[in-house]
């Protein structure tokens, strides 16, 4: 059955567009804005080390684990794991886990989009040359002043989640496909700009010693970066699953994912590259939190020659970058109501848009008038702002969770048969697909989160 089966939202050109867009959904501010300044509050060295173990351990098999469901499936993650779970003749049960990853990406696009908003704001802040020859204190109080302020910030958060809607409302294919062919290796030149100045600050060596010198990590720094596996991935929730579903069956699912993983990982350390010989070179703190590229970057512009120019673009690419990776957020949840409550793509869109834009207040508050107001759970987090908390609870709970589940569902509950026909075109490769995510992924997911609260 699953053979004949048909995407009724249509499906990718091509393979190299599926690549495209699946990569757009992977490299967004996650890779620019949170993994340098993660890797700054967990020391760097060890951290990377443990995030890159975790993409090539647990991330990779679970990408192609996500990419074969949705492919067989074609529909949106609920109605996946309901068509799956029927046509392998198991519970029907496993559509909670459809469920839990529609929830996972709404609450996760609510603070992304805040934060696609700093970025949206420093378009312009760099173009009208606000930090031409400016110091570190300068562009600390220019980042204090947009965050201090609500209403600047719901603003940008307004806008970027209505250019959200306006391509989920569109179709993946016109929308995405575009953005990703032309923005995404042009964001790629700019970054290696970006770690070309680096290199001149005199501080490019400490950068590099900070993120490649192993040193000492506690349970909890390694659930963070396991977590940013997964978010940087998009894997967990469904979204690399639903792009899945418009994948046509010719294609080798194990070869895209190997490139969509790589791509990532190569923005993720040119980031980090870019980033912390500024920091060094300026006296800054590696631990400065969630404004880290926006205190450090507009040095770099300020600085160099061209540099409003070089911002400009870079900010706008980053734009574009969290666009392509919105979209995926939310599409899970607009194919659902597309499918099952039989509404259209642009009432499905404004309907979860507008959701999500309010859950985001909470993420905008949680930067000024909400500051103080803080969370803590015993055992796993203390002090927590409203955003620090979904960021927490998405990244570190929900995808592991969701992204174990995915890897027991596809080496368990499917047979063996179903997985072969999707994965065997090389019989090796898929034996080392089936040990990892038999026993290797899922056990690693469980041991991080038993460390992590202490257990062992
Ligand atoms: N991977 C994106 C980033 O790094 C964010 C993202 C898009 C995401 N889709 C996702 C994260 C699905 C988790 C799940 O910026």
């Amino acid at each position: 059955m699953a053979e004949q089966r048909k995407s009724i939202h249509g499906q990718w050109t091509n393979r190299t567009v599926f690549i495209l867009a699946a990569t757009g959904s992977a490299v967004g501010l996650g890779n620019i804005w949170k993994f340098p300044y993660i890797a700054g509050e967990n020391g760097g060295g060890t951290f990377v080390l443990v995030y890159l173990l975790c993409i090539a351990l647990i991330g990779l098999p679970i990408m192609m684990a996500e990419i074969m469901l949705g492919r067989r499936g074609k529909q949106s993650p609920i109605n996946t794991m309901a068509a799956l779970a029927k046509d392998e003749q198991r519970n029907p049960g496993w559509v909670w886990l459809g469920w839990m990853g529609v929830l996972a990406g709404f609450l996760i696009l609510s603070y992304y989009s805040v934060i696609a908003g700093w970025a949206m704001s420093y378009v312009f802040r760099t173009g009208g040359g606000l930090f031409l020859g400016v110091t570190a204190d300068g562009v600390n109080s220019i980042f204090t002043d947009l965050v201090t302020d609500p209403e600047r910030l719901m603003a940008w958060h307004t806008l970027f989640m209505v250019m959200t809607m306006i391509v989920v409302a569109r179709g993946v294919k016109h929308g995405i496909e575009r953005a990703v062919t032309y923005l995404m290796p042009l964001l790629f030149a700019l970054l290696i700009i970006i770690v070309i100045y680096s290199v001149t600050t005199g501080h490019f060596m400490e950068g590099v010693r900070f993120l490649f010198t192993p040193g000492k990590i506690d349970g909890k720094a390694i659930l963070i970066a396991m977590g940013h596996a997964f978010f940087t991935l998009s894997l967990g929730m469904g979204a690399i699953m639903v792009y899945g579903s418009y994948l046509s069956n010719k294609h080798s699912i194990a070869q895209a994912s190997i490139l969509i993983a790589l791509a990532d990982t190569v923005v993720a350390l040119l980031a980090g590259l870019a980033i912390f010989p500024i920091v060094f070179a300026n006296g800054l703190e590696p631990g400065a939190g969630p404004g880290l590229i926006f205190q450090t970057l507009p040095i770099a512009f300020g600085h160099m020659q061209g540099g409003t120019l070089v911002g400009v673009v870079f900010f706008t690419l980053l734009v574009f970058a969290a666009w392509t990776s919105a979209i995926s957020l939310i599409e899970p949840a607009v194919a659902y109501l597309v499918e099952n409550k039989g509404v259209n793509r642009i009432y499905a869109s404004v309907w979860i848009g507008f959701l999500t834009w309010f859950v985001g207040l909470g993420t905008v508050f949680s930067f000024n008038i909400w500051k103080e107001k803080t969370l803590t759970i015993p055992f796993l987090f203390e002090d927590l702002t409203f955003f620090d908390v979904l960021d927490y609870l998405t990244a570190n709970i929900m995808l592991p969770l969701g992204g174990l589940f995915i890897a027991l569902f596809a080496a368990w509950v499917m047979k063996e048969k179903s997985t072969r026909e999707e994965l065997a075109t090389y019989p090796w490769l898929y034996k080392i697909w089936n040990f990892l995510t038999s026993f290797v992924t899922p056990l690693a997911v469980i041991v991080v989160f038993l460390k992590a609260i202490g257990v062992i």
